[in-house]
């Protein structure tokens, strides 16, 4: 059977530019620091009430359906990677599903944070190469910014993420030169609490970083799920170990990028672009040289639109592609690592 091919993508960033100047305003940090540390210069945050991370995806699929030559009705699948979805349940996947008035197909949620967008096209693959579907749509799609802690106490985690959905419209491809070549994916759940949020969740204890997992007490019994004491000591926002995530991270990256070429045997000389999950400009830079590519072989867009977790993938190719960076025939390689920890690739021939 053939695998999938990319017939169509879309991209779709909020208007709201929000600069490392703006982001002073709130908690003690600088636009010097955050550009050293992490290459950003601005985000965007969506709209406070009228964009959620389903309404951004359907932005983004709009333009990837339109550019594939089909409509909704044609989707008979999607993957949808988020960690900030509408709901805590059911997926936004359902809710794209209704808006898009799309007929009762499947629809899959992925829930693996910077890694999403990269299992996400992984599994429509799978989908494409065994014949069952024949227009997947896969989406990764995130509205940090309503759950982030804008006091100085967050600003590790604050000050890199950013809004935005990213899109694409996954076919059998024609023939076996063109497509997605393989998808290589892992874990390692030894670090889960390095970079997690942890509550709302059905854990019995809480997390703080300063005293590790505390025990709930007795009184609170009966709001475990969510407590009062979580929202009293700021316990509902993402936790990140950054130096511990940075140093698997640009060992991971290389070498799940050389997986993917020996697989295929080629080499990273053969990579025509590297779109690399945009979680920190100086991870890509580490990518970069330690596979010795030239800056015309790698597209970062974090220093506009900061880290989009499982959106950074499909917006910076799309992105990459309409500038025209990306041709027909080239190879691209799409690489990810996050929290879980949660690592893939992805090799296609466009
Ligand atoms: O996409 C998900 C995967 N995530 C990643 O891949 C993130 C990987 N990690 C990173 O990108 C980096 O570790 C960060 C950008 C998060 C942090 O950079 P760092 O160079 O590792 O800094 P650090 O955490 O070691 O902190 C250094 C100092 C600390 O102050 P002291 O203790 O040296 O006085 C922090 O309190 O910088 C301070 N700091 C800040 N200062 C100003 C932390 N955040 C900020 C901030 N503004 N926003």
């Amino acid at each position: 059977m053939p695998q999938a091919r990319i017939a169509g993508i879309g991209m779709y960033v909020p208007e709201n530019v929000v600069t490392n100047q703006d982001l002073t305003k709130y908690m003690d940090t600088s636009d010097e620091w955050i550009q050293e540390r992490t290459g950003i210069r601005e985000r965007r945050y969506a709209h406070r009430d009228q964009e959620t991370t389903t309404t951004m995806a359907i932005k983004a699929a709009e333009i990837a359906i339109q550019r594939a030559g089909i409509t909704p009705q044609d989707i008979d699948f999607i993957v949808f990677a988020t960690l900030s979805p509408d709901y805590y349940f059911p997926g936004c996947g359902v809710l794209l599903q209704r808006a898009m008035k799309m007929k009762e197909i499947g629809a899959l949620d992925i829930r693996n944070q910077c890694s999403g967008f990269v299992y996400a096209i992984s599994v429509a693959d799978q989908f494409i190469r065994t014949g069952m579907y024949k227009n997947i749509l896969v989406v990764g799609a995130e509205k940090h910014s309503f759950g982030l802690d804008f006091s100085t106490r967050g600003r590790n985690v604050s000050v890199i993420f950013g809004d935005g959905a990213g899109a694409v419209v996954l076919q059998p491809s024609a023939n076996d030169k063109q497509g997605i070549l393989s998808t290589h994916l892992h874990s390692d759940g030894e670090s889960a609490e390095l970079l997690a949020m942890y509550n709302p969740g059905t854990h019995a204890n809480y997390w703080s970083p300063n005293q590790k997992l505390a025990n709930f007490d007795e009184a609170e019994i009966g709001e475990m799920f969510f407590s009062h004491k979580m929202i009293d000591n700021a316990q509902v926002f993402p936790y990140m170990d950054g130096p511990a995530v940075f140093k698997k991270a640009i060992v991971k990256f290389p070498e799940v990028i050389n997986e993917a070429l020996q697989a295929n045997g080629l080499a990273a000389s053969d990579i025509n672009m590297l779109i690399p999950h945009q979680a920190n400009l100086r991870i890509a830079q580490f990518v970069q040289q330690s596979l010795k590519l030239r800056d015309d072989q790698v597209y970062n867009n974090i220093q506009h639109y900061g880290n989009t977790t499982a959106a950074s993938v499909p917006i910076a190719l799309c992105e990459a592609w309409e500038k025209g960076k990306i041709k027909e025939g080239d190879l691209v390689c799409l690489a990810a690592f996050g929290s879980g920890f949660t690592w893939a690739s992805a090799l296609l021939r466009w």
